[in-house]
């Protein structure tokens, strides 16, 4: 794992922000798997910056997100296909059919899991995946668990993640128990890996992902296995390493 240390967030999010950018300038058909949260949000600004500067060029790049709520419409406003459409795909030049989030609104979860796996596997996988991480070590939403995921799976929320993502819903009750998110194997199969964490809240979690045991009880454990792992992470949130 690269480990690179920035002063604060904005620093952590140029700092993502330039490394997808390299991404799609040598590559202009990059597949880039995207994340939601609140950490990858000033790196999708600074990216509509440079779009809008010109100065990368989304027409041809093609986009996988982790993971979305079972039971949401692509059209509710606590969707992820919202979010993205709203953080980042409305406002850069990219065309929307190659944009691509798991379908919450299927209510057969081994039906949408089967869809989003063949999807995957016909693009042939990212060539670079883009993190947050849960403040229970959780990637995507592969909770804590016996074993790694494989295959893209349909997961019940921790009481842990219901309350740390209820901040964004009127209550704790309108959190989706319920979610289909991409498995391990297909983050691993990410010819690079751009993990990044903000604030104090995470250090606990990206010091077990570093340094930790490799173990499905911390998700983000694995990635220690992945041969091109970059962390940006401000020194809040390696303040445990
Ligand atoms: C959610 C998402 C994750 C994200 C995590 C952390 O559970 N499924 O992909 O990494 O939250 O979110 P935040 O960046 O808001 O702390």
């Amino acid at each position: 794992m690269r480990v690179i240390k920035t002063a604060n967030y904005e620093e952590m999010s140029t700092h993502v922000a330039n490394l997808i950018a390299a991404e799609i300038l040598l590559n202009p058909r990059a597949k880039l798997g995207l994340a939601t949260g609140s950490t990858p949000i000033g790196a999708y600004q600074t990216l509509i910056e440079y779009n809008q500067k010109h100065l990368i060029n989304f027409s041809q790049v093609s986009t996988y997100n982790l993971d979305e709520y079972r039971g949401l419409e692509p059209t509710n406003d606590q969707s992820y296909r919202y979010f993205m459409n709203h953080q980042l795909f409305d406002h850069i030049n990219i065309d929307k059919a190659n944009t691509h989030v798991p379908d919450g609104s299927n209510p057969d979860a081994q039906a949408a899991c089967k869809a989003y796996d063949e999807l995957l596997e016909q693009a042939g996988y990212v060539d670079l995946q883009l993190l947050g991480i849960g403040r229970n070590g959780h990637i995507g939403f592969n909770e804590p668990a016996e074993s790694f995921s494989k295959g893209t799976l349909c997961v019940d929320l921790t009481p842990s993640t219901i309350e740390a993502n209820s901040r964004l819903f009127a209550s704790k009750d309108e959190v989706p128990k319920q979610a289909y998110t991409m498995g391990t194997q297909a983050i691993m199969y990410a010819k690079t890996v751009v993990i990044c964490a903000s604030g104090a809240d995470k250090a606990d979690a990206v010091a077990s992902m570093i340094a930790g045991p490799i173990t499905p009880e911390c998700p983000a454990s694995i990635l220690q296995l992945h041969p091109n792992t970059i962390v940006v992470a401000d020194k809040e949130a390696l303040a445990n390493c």
